[in-house]
């Protein structure tokens, strides 16, 4: 499938994320270039959704060090247990943050960031890194994105990591 072919899909939010998610798959089937699918997979949800920011982070000698997004500059390096995302990696586990400024520790990459969702990916159950996005509203992730980023990171081939 070429990149080109994508197109954006209307419908409940449940509804876009399973055409997403369908679209995802077909452009990293046969690729099992880590970034290059990384890459790819941040285009596709931003083109689909246009959140604020989108995109990963990588476990790196300890460290989060900033990887394939689609958005503003951010911040290239989070230590474990800083922010939602170190905090998502030390715990391994899906953050959603309705209003960063409650959020302890919250690293403000932009101010325009106001709501945020982290979902660690795994490999052999260590956290090898997470998927991070961010919206510009208040309270904007909710379950049912949990549900298929989680799904959505499953699906990243991670042989070649
Ligand atoms: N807000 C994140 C940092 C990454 S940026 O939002 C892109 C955090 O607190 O970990």
């Amino acid at each position: 499938m070429m990149a080109e072919d994508l197109s954006i899909h209307t419908g409940t939010k449940e509804e876009q994320y399973e055409f997403i998610l369908q679209q995802i798959a077909a452009l990293i089937e046969g690729e099992d270039d880590f970034i290059a699918n990384l890459a790819n997979i941040t285009a596709a949800l931003k083109h689909q959704f246009n959140w604020w920011w989108v995109g990963f982070y990588l476990v790196k000698n300890e460290e989060l060090v900033l990887a394939p997004f689609q958005g503003p500059v951010a911040c290239t390096r989070i230590k474990k247990g800083r922010g939602v995302c170190g905090t998502s990696w030390a715990d391994v586990t899906t953050i959603i943050v309705p209003d960063v400024e409650k959020f302890p520790g919250h690293i403000a990459c932009s101010s325009y960031s106001k709501s945020e969702i982290v979902v660690p990916i795994l490999k052999d159950e260590i956290v090898v890194g997470v998927l991070d996005v961010d919206s510009e509203q208040f309270d904007y992730f909710d379950e049912t994105d949990k549900y298929h980023l989680q799904k959505l990171v499953s699906m990243i081939p991670l042989q070649k990591f």
